[in-house]
């Protein structure tokens, strides 16, 4: 299965799969996410497609110390399929090939049912807190 940078024309197929996924909030324009981390020159987001169809996705983006995945979404119908592992560990050879030497990610407070998936796959609770601060007005 093949594993690639989206095209921009699948971006709006990015941004329903994230929908779907439940990974959307409304402080977070999904459509700009996409096409910032694109066009980035240590960011992308990966693609799985099968049958001309966008199945699962990661975002990656190496920021000078660590590689972080964000948007990891597979499309409900396929769920089950080993296409999460497929596309998890795709951008972990995205991250590493950029120079990253560990990967981490952030889950949601709410989004407890999906801790065993990154276990299965070798993750571990990292024991930090996450603060955030906005920059910007949104
Ligand atoms: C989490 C998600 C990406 C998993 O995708 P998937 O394609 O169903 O996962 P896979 O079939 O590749 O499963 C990989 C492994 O994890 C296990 N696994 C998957 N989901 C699991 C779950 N909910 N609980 C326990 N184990 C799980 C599988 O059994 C499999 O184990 P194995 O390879 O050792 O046999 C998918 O459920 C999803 O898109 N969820 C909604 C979006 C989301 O929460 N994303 C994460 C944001 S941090």
């Amino acid at each position: 299965m093949n594993v690639a940078p989206i095209t921009p024309d699948l971006i709006p197929a990015a941004a329903a799969l994230w929908h779907e996924a439940g990974l959307t909030r409304p402080w977070n324009d999904p459509m700009a996410d996409a096409e910032r981390a694109l066009a980035g020159a240590t960011s992308s987001v990966l693609g799985l497609v099968e049958d001309g169809i966008l199945r699962a996705t990661a975002m990656v983006g190496e920021d000078g110390h660590r590689g972080w995945i964000y948007y990891v979404a597979v499309r409900e119908a396929d769920r089950g399929r080993g296409l999460g592992r497929v596309i998890i560990e795709a951008a972990e050879r995205w991250l590493a090939e950029a120079g990253a030497v560990k990967v981490q990610l952030m889950v949601r407070d709410t989004n407890t049912a999906v801790i065993d998936f990154y276990e299965r796959l070798g993750y571990e609770d990292a024991e930090v807190a996450v603060l955030g601060k906005w920059l910007v007005t949104v």
